[in-house]
């Protein structure tokens, strides 16, 4: 999830990203995603008694991202397939919250970078959690 035009480290500096913003946005955005009602039960399922592993998954996963540290080595595609019941309008709130989050936690200079992020990966999720090649082929008639 990184490309050319990403910025350096002296950028993550100068727009105030380093592991301690991270800790606060993560533990901010999952506090209230636990509380909320559409996200919430996707988590109470299956993670209350994990929880604090969840969120320091989750910052070694905003550090690999924003910070390029290589803390995470998760996978994010198989723990959203097997999500029962997820609809396409979950990750619209699911990005409209998380931005609620960080312009409360972070500095002006670095939500733009975050946001960016948080929609590239979120376009990717979709992608992978709603293709449904099985439906093309039939609705097309597609040999392969
Ligand atoms: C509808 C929106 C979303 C829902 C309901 C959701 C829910 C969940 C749940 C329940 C898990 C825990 C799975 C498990 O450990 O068994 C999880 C893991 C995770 N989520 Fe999401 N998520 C959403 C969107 C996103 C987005 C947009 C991102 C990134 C920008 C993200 C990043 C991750 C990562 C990195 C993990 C850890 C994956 C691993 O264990 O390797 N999620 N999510």
């Amino acid at each position: 999830m990184t490309s050319a035009t990403d910025p350096s480290a002296q950028d993550f500096a100068t727009m105030g990203i380093d592991e301690a913003m991270i800790k606060k946005f993560v533990t901010h955005f999952y506090n209230v995603v636990h509380d909320d009602e559409i996200l919430g039960p996707y988590f109470h399922k299956q993670m209350d008694a994990t929880w604090d592993e969840h969120l320091d998954k989750m910052c070694n996963f905003w550090s690999a991202i924003l910070l390029k540290t290589n803390r995470f080595n998760g996978r994010p595609m198989p723990a959203h397939t097997k999500l029962t019941g997820l609809q396409q309008s979950d990750f619209l709130h699911w990005l409209i919250t998380f931005e609620k989050s960080i312009k409360a936690c972070c500095p002006a200079t670095s939500v733009p970078h975050i946001m960016k992020k948080a929609h590239q990966i979120a376009n990717s999720l979709q992608y992978g959690v709603f293709y449904r090649p099985d439906v093309m082929k039939a609705k097309y008639q597609l040999d392969e």
